[in-house]
């Protein structure tokens, strides 16, 4: 396929997609870590179908154990803050922040532990107490680009979304409850909303996260051709007849 290509009814030029995968680590001691069961499935099946849509796929992926799909770029992290700084680096290597779609589908631990202890902590020397203070928000944090997000509940997922859109400023949210059997964390499918920014919700059927996948990065397209429109709106605004003079 070839970089620029056509796209629904209009041509839509090779974009640049970023997106994060799988879990962070925040580690206590050398030994020990918070994280959470992500696979990074989701994420990675992202990256590849916008690589086979002709986009540049740059996938930031946390401690998982896949292979990176064919004709992708891949950054790796291991804690939230990892994260942070590759995502940026993969960002800033972009043509052009109209261009570029930023979707997060990594389960950053939202806490680290305050102190990483240099040595193995001896069971005889720890209180039972472990200070933790907040991670960074990597999707909050950025800005300029089309951005998507995943929301991953136990209960109402749906209503959770609504308030991150907004949060977060994102184009729409992949809602999922992670408590449904075949949906979330680790397997192969997931049952998911999108809920949008307007406040409108599309419930999709069980589905692989490779069918997905090819709707999420459709639906990004969607989002860049939506805001190029608008830009090229205001590009071409006729001047006023009373500035003319
Ligand atoms: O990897 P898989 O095994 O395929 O599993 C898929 C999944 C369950 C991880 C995925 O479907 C999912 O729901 N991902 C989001 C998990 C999550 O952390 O959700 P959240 O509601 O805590 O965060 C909301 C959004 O903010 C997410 O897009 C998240 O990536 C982002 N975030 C959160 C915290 C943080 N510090 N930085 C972030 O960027």
């Amino acid at each position: 396929m070839t970089a620029a290509q056509i796209v629904g009814e209009k041509t839509l030029e090779k974009l640049t997609f970023v997106i994060t995968a799988g879990p962070t680590r925040e580690y206590i001691d050398p030994v020990r870590f918070i994280s959470n069961p992500s696979s990074g499935k989701t994420g990675f099946e992202i990256a590849r179908a916008a690589a086979r849509r002709g986009h540049r796929a740059i996938v930031v992926a946390g401690p998982v154990s896949l292979a990176t799909p064919r004709g992708t770029e891949r950054l790796d992290a291991v804690s939230a803050r990892d994260m942070m700084r590759e995502t940026r680096k993969a960002l800033a290597s972009a043509a052009s922040p109209e261009k570029t779609v930023f979707i997060a589908t990594a389960a950053v631990a939202d806490w680290r532990p305050a102190k990483k202890a240099a040595k193995k902590i001896k069971k005889a020397a720890f209180d039972g107490v472990l200070r933790l203070v907040r991670n960074p928000d990597i999707l909050k944090s950025v800005r300029g680009v089309v951005k998507i997000g995943f929301a991953a509940e136990t209960g109402d997922a749906v209503k959770q979304a609504a308030a991150k859109c907004k949060a977060k400023d994102l184009e729409f949210v992949v809602a999922n409850d992670v408590t449904v059997p075949g949906a979330g964390f680790g397997c192969d499918t997931n049952i998911v909303a999108f809920v949008r920014r307007d406040g409108s919700v599309e419930r999709k059927p069980k589905m692989s996260k490779r069918a997905l996948a090819a709707e999420i990065v459709k639906s990004a397209e969607d989002a860049v051709r939506a805001r190029l429109k608008k830009i090229s709106r205001y590009a071409i605004i006729p001047q006023n007849k009373e500035d003319e003079r």
